[in-house]
């Protein structure tokens, strides 16, 4: 396994497969990717993937924009699945086209999703993502608890005076469908005017789940808590902003979808491209310097100046 230069191994890939999207989140991201140019293909993607697993990666993640947007979706998962070394694969959707592909997702080998779920209520949902689809969304959700691409995972990002009253009516919705609830605090990425708006704390909920849980268990990934209430509840707690621990744990790399090796969601002045070299008929040992180049730049983010 490789590691980078303050000794965190890489075990996951984070592959976002299209800058395009159907909706329009007030607070999204696009997984820190700035003007990309065309998609990778298919073949594309499974040869860097098939490199990086010889170097140790055993977890990809797919995301977007949104990932069930690309027509060659199943044959994406399919040939990503097969790649030895790679044990898991998942995918990050907001669930709008999942109800009508879950079941084909799970034959190709895909094992579980996150799904962005942020309010159960209609007209919040509106708001947040500009379009009326909280409905195609719950089906979405509840076709892939039904397929089996378990555990489920719901995304809550939370939002001050949006949804920031409904965090209990989405821990019983999760765990009515044995699910699980990611609370995810707001990143600031560019537009500060959001974040300003938006942003809330993480702390008052951890406190009260603190207050209320039978057991707790650190993930190593980012040292993430995730919080098991006596009710059967699992709630999991993203806290990236200003958290060293979280940066010092992180085991993760990313692929944009135009085919650059990206150490770091926060930045972007340090992405290496391997497309270019990929179609210019690069080797096998080009294609892994060019991993290892990436590694080499990868750096806490938030850190406490120890480091
Ligand atoms: N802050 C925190 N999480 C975000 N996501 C998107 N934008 C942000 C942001 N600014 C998360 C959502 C979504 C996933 C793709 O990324 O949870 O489900
Ligand atoms: Fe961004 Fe995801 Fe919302 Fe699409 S669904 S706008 S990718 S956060």
């Amino acid at each position: 396994m490789v590691s980078d230069r303050f000794g965190r191994s890489i075990r996951d890939i984070r592959v976002s497969l299209t800058h395009r999207c159907n909706l329009r989140c007030i607070y999204c991201h696009g997984e820190g990717e700035c003007n990309p140019g065309g998609e990778l293909e298919a073949s594309e993607i499974e040869r860097i993937v098939a490199m990086v697993a010889d170097e140790g990666v055993s977890r990809v993640k797919l995301t977007g924009g949104e990932p069930l947007l690309r027509r060659d979706i199943l044959e994406v998962v399919e040939r990503i699945s097969s790649v030895p070394g790679i044990e898991e694969v998942s995918m990050t959707t907001n669930a709008t086209l999942l109800q009508d592909v879950a079941g084909d997702l799970k034959e190709a080998g895909l094992k579980r999703v996150n799904v962005s779920l942020d309010t159960l209520v209609p007209e919040r949902y509106r708001e947040i993502t500009g379009f009326d689809m909280l409905d195609s969304v719950l089906r979405g959700v509840d076709e892939a608890v039904r397929v089996g691409l378990n555990p489920v995972k719901a995304n809550m990002v939370l939002l001050r005076e949006v949804n920031d009253d409904e965090i209990w009516d989405l821990v019983r919705f999760t765990r009515e469908r044995k699910a699980i609830l990611q609370v995810i605090e707001l990143v600031d990425l560019g537009d500060d005017s959001v974040f300003q708006r938006f942003h809330a704390d993480v702390e008052p909920l951890e406190s009260e789940l603190q207050g209320c849980m039978e057991k707790v268990a650190v993930r190593s990934m980012h040292k993430r808590k995730k919080y098991f209430l006596p009710d059967g509840s699992e709630v999991e707690i993203v806290k990236p902003v200003h958290n060293s621990d979280f940066c010092s744990n992180c085991t993760r790399i990313r692929l944009t979808s135009d085919g650059k090796l990206k150490p770091c969601l926060m930045r972007n002045d340090n992405l290496v491209d391997i497309a270019e070299p990929l179609r210019n008929g690069a080797d096998s040992k080009t294609l892994r310097e060019l991993f290892l180049k990436a590694v080499n730049l990868r750096e806490p983010y938030y850190r406490t100046g120890k480091e």
